[in-house]
């Protein structure tokens, strides 16, 4: 428990990983400040049912790209967590460089003038991974960033747009280079793919990507290496670096790197009977992460196979599956 109660902002409260972000802060016992774009908006509900969300939950209503209702939002908060950034369905054609780059900046901005004691920042291992010069024979790690010309370049294998490898790997850089200019105390932290049960009454990209893995019917699919972690990890994570005085700089955070060809055989032990991809083409995409950092802090993450059937159950609850 936080020792008295302290103030903390959270953007994009409503989103997937905010979600569960925002409820292990009020179970902490800290008054929670969350933006959402739309307060009055029903998929935003479920924060209001969260315990203790009725005496320590705000909702602002504030846009990355309006500076002013950022600022309205983190004024009187200690702590910032700045998780919102679009996330596109595959294929969408949605502007993801502002919102993470101009976003990121206008909340650094704000944090700074309200005198924020730490904000923590969250990237993603596509920040990391789009490097091939990093040697094969070793585990990419908070020194490995990913290389916006081959971004540019390449279509990477993992089903969305490269400007969401672009958008936030420019994000996460300008971040660090802030916190270097500025002295604000701020840490980044990198997931990968997230997955896990949703608090949130929508579908987010990584859920609607595992439902399609195992509902789509798909001819054939791609045997991609994919780095998993739990959303409930990744919320602990984002609170221990917050927590922790001597965090410090960038952190990956991921779990597991499995072949997608694995995951489904693992899930069709459990539950036969869903309309899995057909067959898997092999690709050459050898990933090799590791979050041994962010672990030397004191970050545990949960087996996988409870992560595969919280999902599961999750999406069968609410009637995705
Ligand atoms: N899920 C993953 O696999 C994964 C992996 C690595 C990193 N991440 C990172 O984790 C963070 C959260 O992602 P998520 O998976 O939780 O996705 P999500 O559920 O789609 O959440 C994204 C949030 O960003 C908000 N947002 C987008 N554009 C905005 C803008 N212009 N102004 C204000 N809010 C805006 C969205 O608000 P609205 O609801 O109003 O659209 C939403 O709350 C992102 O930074 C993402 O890059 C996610």
């Amino acid at each position: 428990m936080a020792a008295e109660k302290e103030r903390v902002c959270v953007t994009g409260a409503g989103g997937y990983v905010a979600s569960w972000l925002v409820k292990d802060l009020l179970d902490r016992g800290y008054i929670v400040h969350g933006t959402v774009r739309d307060p009055g908006d029903k998929k935003n509900d479920h924060l209001k049912k969260l315990p203790n969300s009725a005496e320590n939950l705000q909702l602002f209503k504030a846009d990355l790209l309006d500076y002013d209702s950022l600022c309205a939002a983190i004024s009187g908060c200690t702590g910032v967590f700045h998780v919102a950034s679009p996330v596109p369905a595959p294929g969408a054609v949605v502007d993801l460089i502002e919102p993470a780059v101009i976003g990121t900046r206008n909340v650094l901005n704000a944090s700074f003038n309200a005198k924020v004691k730490r904000v923590v920042v969250v990237s993603s291992t596509a920040a990391v991974k789009c490097n091939p010069s990093w040697p094969k024979d070793k585990a990419m790690d908070e020194e490995c960033w990913s290389d916006t010309e081959f971004c540019k370049s390449n279509q990477p294998h993992y089903y969305l747009e490269q400007d969401y490898y672009l958008a936030k790997t420019i994000a996460e850089r300008e971040a660090l280079e802030y916190a270097e200019r500025t002295g604000l105390d701020i840490v980044t932290v990198c997931p990968s793919i997230v997955l896990g049960p949703m608090l949130q009454p929508t579908l987010n990209t990584s859920s609607s990507m595992f439902l399609m893995v195992m509902k789509g019917g798909l001819e054939s699919m791609e045997n991609t290496e994919d780095p998993l972690v739990d959303v409930r990890d990744v919320a602990k994570a984002l609170v221990l670096v917050y927590e922790k005085p001597e965090a410090k700089g960038r952190y990956l955070c991921t779990s597991y790197t499995i072949r997608r060809g694995t995951t489904v055989d693992n899930l069709k032990k459990l539950y036969p009977n869903y309309n899995y991809p057909k067959s898997f083409t092999e690709v050459d995409d050898h990933l090799n992460l590791t979050s041994q950092k962010l672990q030397n802090l004191g970050w545990k993450y949960r087996p996988i196979e409870d992560t595969l059937v919280s999902t599961v159950r999750n999406f069968q609850e609410s009637g995705l599956l």
